[in-house]
């Protein structure tokens, strides 16, 4: 029995590892490929360019490869994407996916937004 445990743990363990790495190769080719300037760092968004962290990956994927393929009826906002999708691989689009279906705020990071801002004194 403890041998089928063992067996058990090693197995999972390489399956937590590569998924660790699927996400931290989207991370990096989120910064790589320019995304965060206009989804932001965090994927958050901000006025035409929509949020984009958190949502399910055969959504983004889908997205993506719609950009990608250039085909069907684009909004005009859509082809804002099309020069950063069109060159992306199948494997670096399941990486960006990954990461941002599955992103999580780093809680270490050092944080600039205003919210974060300690309240002064009252303005004296
Ligand atoms: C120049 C600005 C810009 C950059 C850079 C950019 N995007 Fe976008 N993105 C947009 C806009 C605008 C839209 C909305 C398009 C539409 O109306 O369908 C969008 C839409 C998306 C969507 C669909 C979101 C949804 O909910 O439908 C995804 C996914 C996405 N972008 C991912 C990326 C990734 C990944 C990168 C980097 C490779 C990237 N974008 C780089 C502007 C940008």
């Amino acid at each position: 029995m403890p041998k089928y445990l063992f067996i058990f743990l090693l197995i999972s363990t390489f399956a937590l590892a590569k998924d660790i790495d699927l996400y931290k190769q989207g991370e990096i080719l989120y910064a790589q490929k320019g995304c965060n300037g206009c989804h932001g760092v965090h994927g958050e968004g901000m006025h035409e360019y929509p949020v984009i962290m958190n949502k399910p990956k055969w959504y983004l994927v889908k997205k993506m490869k719609f950009y990608r393929g250039k085909k069907g009826v684009m909004r005009q906002t859509a082809q804002i994407m099309i020069p950063f999708a069109e060159f992306l691989s199948d494997e670096e689009i399941s990486y960006l996916t990954h990461y941002l279906s599955l992103y999580k705020e780093d809680m270490n990071a050092p944080k600039y937004d205003i919210e974060y801002e300690s309240w002064g004194d009252g303005g004296s």
